[in-house]
């Protein structure tokens, strides 16, 4: 993509040469960004309708996330969990107070260090119930994704994630995400102790619940005494129109974890606890060095306030429908998709049958023509842009994606 001459071509060298070689980033170097813009080294201007896998939810260089980061970063960047700091108490307060169900949150790095966390509550949740490990299941669903971590990839139902990282840990089983009798099939084993998903999964498609699932998985919880963890890392912080997606759901969830946006870029991870679990880990139980460091948590107090406001939710729904109607007419022009789905501003274009397979070539094109969107597996593209994009970026982006479908070759080269 690059001439020898250009001056990301040194960059993405090092990538080639020095990275374990985990990652297949486009040959794109992305120097810096403002709102829902981002800019290459060479100076080229993307609309961002990706916004770092669903983080930047503000957009880039929000002003009041810069002006947390730098005041706490003139303070203090960090102390560990030997010592109290301001930022993280406050933000747990918040997010309990933002939650309606939460006593008590366990903050982190990462989503998959949340989903950890909340595996490992379960079980000694599930222990101290007095059920010995053989009756200590959690419950996933295909197409699940929860992280890379060894007990969070095991939670995430898609073999190829885990192939060849055996022995896996136990005590997990998998079931077809919506498909209530498998539940409850699995439920009168009676060795069941959680259920844990996505209210919309992400990287499995942005496929969201059924209307009325999560509410079934809840009264099955209550009927067998088991917990219900809901992963709200990607689709959480207002991403589908209200702060936690399961407000859609109408369900109570007894431990939630959160991620990505929660940081609106800073890394930071958080799981949240309700009263049925909140005291079962006692000193000593889990820990992290990094996790609820002040800086991160000084960003994510400001993120939280602004993610959970009217004025951002309202955004979210508005924009929403711009993109759905801006898919709609693309669709109707290219006949590149069967279906477009998902919630909020999480949205999955289907490919059609005859292009399936081609979402990772749609996504090249698509730089291509000065526009990031993403994936959710081979055949659906994923449109999660910050949340508080305006009309003209997400109109330019519209246009960018049809003239790069315009370009797209309807043949597979
Ligand atoms: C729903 C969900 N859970 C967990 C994770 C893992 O988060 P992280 O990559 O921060 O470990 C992701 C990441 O994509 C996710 O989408």
């Amino acid at each position: 993509m690059h001439s020898p001459e250009s001056p990301s071509t040194p960059l993405i060298d090092l990538g080639k040469r020095y990275w374990l070689p985990v990652y297949r980033p486009r040959e794109v170097v992305l120097d810096h960004g403002k709102g829902s813009r981002v800019w290459d080294a060479e100076g080229r201007d993307y609309v961002d309708l990706g916004a770092g896998i669903a983080v930047n939810a503000l957009g880039h260089q929000d002003p009041d996330l810069l002006d947390a980061l730098t005041t706490q970063a003139h303070k203090l960047w960090h102390s560990s969990n030997v010592f109290y700091t301001e930022p993280p108490l406050h933000l747990a307060q918040e997010l309990v107070d933002a939650s309606g169900f939460a006593t008590r949150v366990f903050l982190c790095n990462s989503g998959t260090e949340a989903n950890e966390a909340a595996i490992k509550l379960v079980r000694k949740w599930a222990s101290q119930q007095g059920r010995p490990p053989e009756q200590r299941v959690i419950v996933t669903f295909r197409g699940s994704f929860h992280g890379r971590t060894l007990a969070a990839v095991t939670a995430t139902a898609q073999p190829k994630y885990q192939e060849s990282y055996e022995p896996l840990p136990g005590g997990f089983r998998y079931l077809d995400f919506n498909d209530v009798p498998a539940l409850e099939a699995a439920f009168a084993q009676g060795d069941v102790s959680a259920v844990m998903l996505e209210p919309v999964q992400g990287e499995g498609g942005v496929l969201p619940a059924a209307p009325g699932f999560i509410k079934r998985v809840r009264e099955l919880c209550d009927q067998y005494n088991a917990l219900l963890v809901l992963d709200e890392i990607q689709c959480g912080m207002g991403r589908t129109g209200t702060l936690f997606a399961h407000a859609q759901d109408e369900v109570t969830p007894d431990i939630v974890t959160l991620a990505k946006a929660l940081g609106c870029g800073f890394p930071i991870g958080a799981m949240l606890a309700g009263p049925k679990v909140a005291e079962v880990m006692q000193f000593g139980a889990h820990g992290t060095t990094f996790g609820g460091n002040p800086l991160a948590a000084a960003v994510a107090r400001v993120a939280l306030r602004k993610l959970g406001s009217a004025e951002i939710l309202a955004n979210v729904a508005r924009q929403s429908q711009a993109l759905r109607d801006g898919l709609a007419a693309i669709q109707a022009e290219t006949g590149l998709f069967s279906q477009v789905r998902g919630r909020g501003l999480m949205l999955g274009a289907v490919l059609a049958d005859a292009y399936k397979g081609r979402a990772g070539e749609i996504l090249d094109y698509a730089a291509g023509h000065g526009l990031l969107v993403l994936q959710a597996g081979p055949d659906v593209l994923r449109f999660v842009p910050p949340l508080n994009i305006s009309d003209a970026d997400l109109a330019e982006g519209l246009a960018r994606f049809r003239a790069a479908l315009q370009d797209f070759p309807r043949e597979k080269p």
